[in-house]
C-alpha cells in the first residue's frame, strides 16, 4: 500500500465537540503509512451564495478545496441536528460541490462517522450525509457504519475520547476500508 493522506472534517464548531474528539481519536489510530490532517476552518467559510462564484474565490474556500483535492480520502464526522446534518457542514458541502463536475469532492473517497448522546448515534444524520455525497459523486465507504451512540459516556467534558475498545475497533475498520477505496480511486490505479 502506498502512503495515504486523509483530511478529517468535523461538522461541529463546538469547543468540546464529540465529533471533533472522535476525529482526534481516529488520528491516533492511523495505521502505518496513513497521515490524517484535521481541518479546522469550517467556521471561516462564508455562507455559500452563487453570486460569490462570479468573483474571486474566497480564501477560506480555496484553502478547503485545495486540501480536499490534495487528500487521498476524506473523513467526515457529523453531529445530528434535527435528524439531519448541521448547517455549517452543509455549507461546506455546497462549496465542495461547485462547479458541478469539476468540484473538489467529485470521485473523492469519503468515510462518514458521527457521535451523538442519543441512542441512535447520528444514524439519521449519516443517512442524509450519504445521500448528499451520492448526489455529488463522492464514493462513500459502505461498511462499517460508525454511529457512536450515548456519546456523553465516551467523551469527557473537554471532548476527549475515553478509548472505548468497541468504538476503536470500528474506527480502525473504517480507516482500513477508506484506504481500500482511496487506493481504488488513486490516479496510479487508473493507469
Ligand atoms: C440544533 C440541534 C439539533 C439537534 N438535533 C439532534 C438530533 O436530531 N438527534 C440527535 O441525536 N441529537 C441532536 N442534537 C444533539 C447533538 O447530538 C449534541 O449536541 C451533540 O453533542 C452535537 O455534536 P458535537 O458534540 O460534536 O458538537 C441536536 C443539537 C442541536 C444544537
Amino acid at each position: 500500500m502506498s502512503d495515504l493522506t486523509f483530511l478529517a472534517i468535523s461538522g461541529s464548531l463546538r469547543r468540546s465537540s464529540h465529533n471533533t474528539g472522535l476525529l482526534r481519536a481516529v488520528q491516533n489510530l492511523a495505521p502505518h503509512g496513513v497521515t490524517i490532517d484535521l481541518y479546522e476552518g469550517l467556521g471561516r467559510l462564508p455562507f455559500f451564495n452563487e453570486d460569490l462564484e462570479d468573483g474571486p474565490e474566497p480564501a477560506a474556500v480555496a484553502d478547503l478545496c485545495r486540501r480536499v483535492r490534495e487528500a487521498d480520502g476524506i473523513l467526515i464526522a457529523t453531529p445530528e441536528y434535527n435528524s439531519a446534518i448541521p448547517g455549517v457542514l452543509m455549507n461546506a458541502l455546497d462549496w465542495l460541490s461547485r462547479p458541478t463536475g469539476m468540484h473538489a469532492l467529485c470521485h473523492k473517497p469519503v468515510a462518514v462517522l458521527g457521535a451523538s448522546p442519543s441512542q441512535f448515534g447520528t444514524a439519521r444524520g449519516q443517512l442524509v450525509l450519504r445521500q448528499i455525497l451520492h448526489r455529488i459523486q463522492a464514493p462513500v465507504v459502505a461498511h462499517p457504519e460508525v454511529t457512536v451512540f450515548q456519546s456523553h459516556r465516551r467523551f469527557d467534558a473537554d471532548g476527549a475520547f475515553n478509548g472505548d475498545p468497541v468504538t476503536e475497533g470500528l474506527l480502525r475498520d473504517l480507516l482500513a476500508e477508506l484506504a481500500v477505496l482511496a487506493e481504488l480511486h488513486s490516479p496510479a490505479h487508473a493507469l
